[in-house]
């Protein structure tokens, strides 16, 4: 029997909720399978300043690096907005992108069928939508020098090497052959010069990739357009804080940000993530979703770990779960059901996962 280490991450807020409802259904797949788990609990965020006094202790990137993939909840909260920046939650979180070389995060936004009428938008507008957005994670302005405030002023720079728009595009070409054949690169070339940089060198990368169709868009267009024919698109390559944005606002064409996974991947190990935040207004409620991490979950087994069946069958048991109609309180506004609560929902994806 193999036995695959998972450095899980809680972090803050909701985490720890979520976290917990993703290894339920996690040991339940393992259950029909040869295969078993080793979870590596590690603080990073919030909890883990707390602890130890820094975000990121070097422990937890230790644990990552020693383990086949890291399972991560969300960082953040009030509690300590007002640390110094290099403190912060969200520092120890770009520190852990960056210490392991993740520089993809892969988002994928997909409607399911079952909760066409929980979205804001009309079920017509979003009926179909698949589409993965490809970020860059570990460059652009998160990271760029130089960075600052003084009193009066605040300063941050947005830059991008060549080598690393080459990168990253050459992910979002392979991942669109495995898809539609379409990309869609988003920047503000009008403007930018760094965005002038990455068109130029995304068109280059696309000679290599002919059968694919390379569109350009800029980012406050491709924000309009996400909301207005979502189906336009197959692939949306962009840098860190457009995809940012971005892939928050593609989360709502299916209902809710609580259902959205993500992949971070690079050379290293890959960081399995929902794409939400650690929502501290209804931690320890009880009301979160937890399908974001389940799904991410799925991802993992899917990208990291190489059980596709074993994923199939999460994926398939998070569907059938809507199609029963189970909805926690962020899809029940929209699409009246009744509402379960988060271990509900965690325990009943479990069993439909085991069957
Ligand atoms: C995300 C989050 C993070 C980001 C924050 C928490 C630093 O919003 O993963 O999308 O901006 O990358
Ligand atoms: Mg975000």
């Amino acid at each position: 029997m193999k036995t695959y280490k998972i450095a899980l991450i809680k972090g803050d807020g909701i985490g720890p909720e979520i976290i917990d409802e993703a290894t339920k259904v996690l040991d339940s797949v393992a259950s029909c399978f040869d295969f078993d788990f080793k979870y590596e609990e590690v603080l990073m965020g919030g909890c883990a300043y707390d602890e130890t006094g820094d975000p990121l202790p070097q422990e937890t990137i230790t644990a990552a690096l020693s383990s086949d993939a890291v399972l991560f909840g969300a960082i953040g909260g009030e509690k300590w907005d007002s640390l110094p920046r290099e403190k912060r939650p969200e520092s120890g979180l770009l520190r852990f992108r960056k210490e392991l070389g993740v520089y993809a995060n892969l988002r994928p936004a997909v409607v399911y069928d079952e909760l066409i009428n929980a979205s804001s938008l009309k079920p017509d507008v979003i009926a179909g939508v698949d589409l993965m957005v490809v970020r860059e994670l570990i460059g652009g302005i998160y990271f760029g020098e130089p960075k600052g405030r003084d009193e009066n002023k605040g300063w941050n720079t947005m830059v991008y090497t060549k080598d690393e728009i080459v990168r990253i595009a050459h992910t979002a070409f392979n991942i669109a052959m495995e898809r539609s054949k379409r990309v869609c690169s988003v920047d503000k070339a009008n403007v930018l010069d760094v965005s002038q940089l990455w068109r130029e060198t995304v068109e280059e990368v696309a000679k290599e990739y002919p059968d694919v169709e390379l569109s350009h868009m800029y980012v406050d267009n491709a924000a309009m357009q996400l909301i207005r024919d979502p189906k336009q698109f197959d692939v949306m390559l962009t840098g860190n804080i457009f995809g940012d944005i971005l892939s928050d606002e593609a989360s709502m064409l299916s209902g809710s940000i609580g259902l959205l996974p993500s992949a971070s991947v690079g050379s290293k190990i890959g960081v399995y993530e929902p794409i939400h935040g650690s929502a501290p207004d209804i931690a320890g409620q009880g009301i979160a979703n937890p399908i974001a991490t389940i799904s991410s979950a799925s991802m993992m087994l899917r990208y990291a770990l190489g059980e596709v069946e074993a994923a199939n069958r999460i994926d398939a048991a998070i569907k059938k779960a809507l199609k029963e109609g189970y909805r926690t309180q962020d899809l029940a506004q929209h699409d009246a059901k009744e509402v379960c609560s988060t271990s509900e929902m965690g325990s009943i994806i479990a069993n439909y996962t085991a069957k």
